[in-house]
C-alpha cells in the first residue's frame, strides 16, 4: 500500500479515502495551518457540482473561483485541449508563433466591445493587469509623452498579486506585507455606501456622478492630469465583496479620462464572460474603456490564460511610432498563447455562442436577485448587493473576530453541500451561468439556514473547530502519518520509494 488510507465510519460514504500528504503544498491565499487541520478537498467535478473527497456532491455556488461560467467538465473543451496537446504541444512564443494564436485572438477580438480588437495574451488575471499597466505607460512614451507615467487605482480594488496589480490595488492586506509599492500611484475612493444604499437591488441610483467627480478633483488637486497615464477599475468590484457602482459613475469616469487624455482600463477578470448578463461589464454599463483585461472564464477556468484587449489606435501608435525592425513592446510570457490555452479559449467561446450563456445569466438575474434578497432580516445581515449572477451578503462586523461569521457560514454551507466564498465579513455567490432555478433556491436556502443556526448557537456558532469533524479526523490521521515518516529512517526510505513510484 503506497498511500495513506484512512478507514472511516459513518457519516462518510466511502469505506476508504486516499489522502494526500499535505506537508509540502503551500496553499495560496489560505490560512494553511487552519486549512490543513480541516481540509476541503475536491476530487471530481461535473456540471454545477464538485465531488468532495468523501464522495459528497457539493453544489458550486462560486463557479470555482469565478472562473467556470460554462459549468465543469465540458467535454468540448477537453476534446479540443487533448487534440491540441497531441498536435502541437508548444511553439516558441517570441519571434515565432502558431496559427491557433491568431485564431484565438480573432475570436477574442470579436467577443470584445467594438474597437478593442488588438489582443495580447497572458496566463492569468494578475499578468493581464500588469500587462495593461505596462502597455499604458509604454503607449504614452511611444506617443512622445514619457512624463505621463502615474497610475491610478481604487480603494478595495483587486488586480491580482503582481507588483503592478498590488500597487494600484486597494486591499490593504494584499499590500502591506510586501514592502514599498511602485512610485507614482494614487487611488480613488471605492463606491460602496452602505449607509445610503444598503439592500439595493442591482445598481444603486444615487451618488455616481458626484463620486466620479472626486476623481477629477483629486487629479487636479494632487497631480497634474497631464502626468496621469491610466485609471484602472473593475466595473464591479468582486474580490473585495461585490461592490456595484452607482448609476452614471463609470460613464462619468470615462468622460473625465477622455477629457484629460488618461487611458481607462477595465479589469474584467470577474465581470467578463457573462457574469453580469452581458459579455463584459463594459457592455452592461455601456461604457467603452481603452483597455480591457480578462482571464478566468476565457478558458472556462481549465487552462491558465488571460488576455488584454486594446483599442486599435493604441496598437497602431506602437506600430507607427517605433523604429523599423524594433520590438514595439518588450513584454511577453513563455506561455503567451500556448496552443492548449488557445484551443480551450476557442472551445469556450464556441460554447458561449451555442448556449448564449450571457443571455441565460441575464434571464436568471431577477430570480437570483429575489433569492439573494430573501435573506434580508436574518441575524447579522447588514447588506445584500447583487448584479447579474453575483451576490454579496455582508455581515455586521464582530469586534475582535474579523471574518468569523462569514467563515462559519462558509463552513456550515460546505457541510450542507454548497460551496460559497467568504471574503472579509462577506459571503459572495457567483454560480456557473448554467445554474438552474432550483439550485439557486438551494444555495440561498442553505445560506439562510446556516446563518440562523450559527446565530442560534451564540459563540459556539463562530467556533470553527466545531465544523467539518470528518475533515478534522482525516487531517489528524494525516498528521500522524507525516510524523511517522519524519521520525523513522526506514519510513523515510519508504516515503522516497513512494515518491519514485509516483514519478513513473
Ligand atoms: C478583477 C481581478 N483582477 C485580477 C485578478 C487576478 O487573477 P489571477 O488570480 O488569475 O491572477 C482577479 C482574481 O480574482 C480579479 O478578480
Amino acid at each position: 500500500m503506497n498511500e495513506p488510507i484512512l478507514k472511516v465510519a459513518t457519516p462518510l460514504q466511502t469505506p476508504a479515502i486516499k489522502l494526500p500528504n499535505m506537508s509540502n503544498y503551500w496553499v495560496p491565499f489560505t490560512a494553511n495551518r487552519q486549512f490543513k487541520a480541516m481540509p476541503r478537498l475536491f476530487k471530481a467535478a461535473k456540471g454545477n457540482y464538485f465531488t468532495s473527497i468523501d464522495d459528497r456532491q457539493i453544489l458550486d455556488g462560486t463557479a470555482g473561483l469565478w472562473c467556470v461560467p460554462a459549468g465543469h467538465g465540458r467535454e468540448e473543451i477537453a476534446v479540443a485541449v487533448a487534440h491540441q496537446l497531441r498536435t502541437l504541444d508548444y511553439a516558441p512564443a517570441f519571434q515565432s508563433s502558431h496559427p491557433l494564436a491568431f485564431e484565438a485572438a480573432e475570436r477574442v477580438a470579436a467577443y470584445m466591445p467594438a474597437g478593442l480588437d488588438r489582443i495580447f495574451f497572458t496566463n492569468s488575471g494578475s499578468e493581464s493587469a500588469d500587462t495593461a499597466l505596462k502597455i499604458a505607460l509604454a503607449y504614452h512614451r511611444v506617443c512622445g509623452n514619457p512624463l505621463r507615467n502615474k497610475l491610478i487605482g481604487r480603494e478595495r480594488g483587486y488586480h491580482g498579486v503582481n507588483f503592478g496589480g498590488i500597487a494600484v490595488g486597494g486591499i490593504a492586506g494584499n499590500r502591506k506585507a510586501f514592502g514599498n509599492s511602485l512610485a507614482g500611484i494614487d487611488h480613488i475612493r471605492h463606491p460602496l455606501d452602505i449607509a445610503n444604499n444598503a439592500f439595493t437591488r442591482g445598481v444603486p441610483e444615487d451618488g455616481g456622478v458626484a463620486l466620479a467627480n472626486e476623481f477629477e478633483q483629486r487629479i487636479m488637486t494632487l497631480h497634474d492630469p497631464a502626468t496621469v497615464a491610466a485609471l484602472i477599475v473593475e466595473p464591479m468590484q468582486g474580490s473585495a465583496g461585490v461592490i456595484v457602482p452607482p448609476a452614471g459613475y463609470l460613464k462619468r469616469l470615462r468622460e473625465i479620462c477622455t477629457k484629460h487624455g488618461i487611458l481607462l482600463i477595465f479589469d474584467e477578470v470577474i465581470t467578463g464572460f457573462g457574469r453580469l448578463g452581458t459579455k463584459f461589464g463594459a457592455d452592461y454599463f455601456d461604457v467603452i474603456p481603452d483597455i480591457i483585461t480578462c482571464a478566468k472564464g476565457l478558458t472556462n477556468g481549465v487552462v491558465p490564460m488571460g488576455a488584454v484587449a486594446v483599442k486599435r489606435e493604441i496598437y497602431d501608435a506602437f506600430m507607427e511610432n517605433s523604429a523599423a525592425g524594433a520590438i514595439e513592446l518588450p513584454h511577453g510570457y513563455t506561455y503567451s498563447a500556448i496552443p492548449i490555452a488557445c484551443a480551450a479559449a476557442i472551445a469556450t467561446l464556441d460554447i458561449f455562442a451555442a448556449e448564449k450563456l450571457e443571455d441565460r445569466a441575464a434571464g436568471l438575474s431577477q430570480y437570483f436577485e429575489s433569492a439573494a434578497h430573501s435573506l434580508k432580516g436574518l441575524p447579522m445581515v447588514k447588506d445584500i448587493r447583487n448584479i447579474g449572477l453575483v451576490a454579496g451578503i455582508e455581515f455586521e462586523a464582530i469586534a475582535g473576530k474579523p471574518s468569523a461569521m462569514s467563515f462559519a457560514t462558509y463552513l456550515k454551507c460546505y457541510e450542507s453541500g454548497i460551496h460559497v466564498r467568504y471574503t472579509g465579513d462577506i459571503i459572495a455567490i457567483s454560480p456557473p451561468l448554467t445554474i438552474e432555478k432550483h439550485e439557486i433556491d438551494r444555495i440561498f436556502n442553505t445560506i439562510a439556514e446556516a446563518i440562523k443556526s450559527i446565530a442560534a448557537a451564540g459563540d459556539a456558532g463562530l467556533d470553527f473547530t466545531l465544523y467539518l469533524k470528518n475533515e478534522q479526523e482525516w487531517a489528524m490521521h494525516q498528521q500522524s502519518i507525516a510524523e511517522d515518516i519524519t521520525i523513522s529512517e526506514s519510513a523515510n526510505l519508504h516515503h522516497k520509494n513512494i515518491a519514485l513510484e509516483h514519478l513513473v
